[in-house]
């Protein structure tokens, strides 16, 4: 992997840069949409390349390594073949499911994690050697180490143990990953994760550790999971600020299109999110103009496009009135043509901060924007 940074913003920390990898480059900042499981939810293969122009993808370790499982995915040629996506993909590495499985049963000890499978109640562990492991196989261009995400609220004490903990997981992780090499043609490049809560403290402590790594790329982890934005966007500051600025920084599960644009502004080059998607389902469209529920009665006569300045086929030649049918009448293709269009304004989004990264006019941009993305019409 190589990374170039081609601008910087004058009036901000807002970068422009590209990834290379050998499934080809992305362009940042860019917005990566979800695919749990070697899937997003309710778009095909074709439809992310070819209407939402989306550059790379994610997968899950965990949801992956459940099901299908290990042989059939190595069996495939790992999961680029697996699923059809023949350009880059970034897996997490299960850190994060195991944070959303609390209250399970599962347990976290020096080793790794015992936790049980949502689908038949399974017991399974996770090491930071097993997951790189898992990552191979899998066989994503970009991976990520083996972390403990922790809550909100938590204690500083716990927080500072549980850096600890990372930290040494992030050592094996790297030690595993080097000792190894891809199952495929393609090369893999491991992104390490900085924790550390809302502790400004071990925020600084955790970046300089994770700096210190010397990898390709480097990955804040730990918010967005309810803290009050402020605080996110302090403590993104804080870290970018040591993060090395010649390497992508990418911010996990965040967020907002709001908290999108504030965070390009600190330095941030690569986001995620099950927004955009998840919340099609449930009706929620994002647009130029504003966020709209397409389930209100306002849209019932509107044969409106959904958002002609996308320029998006799916956002042009669709109207309100009729994706507000198909969701109402809990037709499927109302969930595809809800995610189809509010991917495409994401991609649409980082596209165009990128644009104005490099004409010098992203700050002024950024504030007419996020004007018009607090209404909701
Ligand atoms: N996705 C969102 N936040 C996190 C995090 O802290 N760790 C991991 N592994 N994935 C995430």
């Amino acid at each position: 992997m190589k990374f170039t940074l081609q601008v910087e913003d004058t009036g901000s920390k807002a970068r422009a840069g590209l990834i290379e990898t050998d499934h080809g480059t992305i362009e940042t900042p860019i917005f990566m949409p979800v695919g749990t499981a070697g899937t997003v939810k309710a778009v095909h293969q074709r439809e992310l390349q070819d209407d939402i122009k989306a550059q790379i993808i994610l997968g899950n370790t965990y949801h992956l390594y459940l099901r299908p499982g290990l042989d059939i995915l190595q069996k495939a040629g790992g999961l680029h073949h697996f699923n059809g996506w023949n350009k880059p993909i970034l897996t997490d590495s299960g850190g994060y499911q195991v944070y959303s499985l609390a209250g399970t049963g599962r347990k976290i000890n020096e080793e790794g994690v015992v936790f049980k499978s949502h689908i038949d109640g399974g017991i399974h562990t996770f090491t930071p050697e097993g997951v790189m492991d898992i990552q191979r196989v899998i066989g994503a261009d970009i991976i990520m180490a083996f972390d403990e995400c922790t809550p909100y609220p938590c204690d500083f004490t716990y927080a500072r143990k549980s850096m600890e903990l990372t930290h040494r997981w992030l050592q094996r992780c790297c030690d595993r990953f080097d000792t190894t090499a891809p199952l495929y043609a393609h090369s893999q490049t491991l992104f390490p994760i900085v924790q550390g809560s809302v502790y400004k403290d071990l925020r600084k402590q955790s970046a300089e550790v994770i700096a210190s790594q010397n990898r390709e790329g480097n990955a804040i982890g730990g918010l967005s999971v309810g803290e009050p934005a402020d605080i996110m966007y302090e403590l993104t500051e804080v870290v970018c600020d040591i993060l090395p600025k010649n390497k992508p920084r990418y911010l996990m599960g965040v967020g907002t299109p709001e908290n999108i644009l504030e965070c390009i502004s600190l330095g941030v080059d690569m986001f995620d999110c099950v927004m955009p998607t998840r919340n099609a389902r449930n009706g929620m469209i994002f647009t130029t103009e504003g966020i709209i529920n397409i389930k209100n009665e306002k849209w019932k006569e509107d044969l409106s496009p959904l958002d002609e300045n996308l320029g998006g086929y799916v956002s042009t030649f669709h109207s309100k009135a009729y994706l507000r049918h198909l969701v109402k009448s809990g037709e499927m293709l109302g969930a595809q043509i809800a995610s189809i269009h509010n991917l495409t304004f994401y991609i649409w989004l980082v596209k165009t901060a990128r644009e104005k990264i490099k004409s010098g006019d992203f700050n002024q941009w950024k504030s007419e924007m996020k004007k018009k993305l607090m209404q909701r019409l």
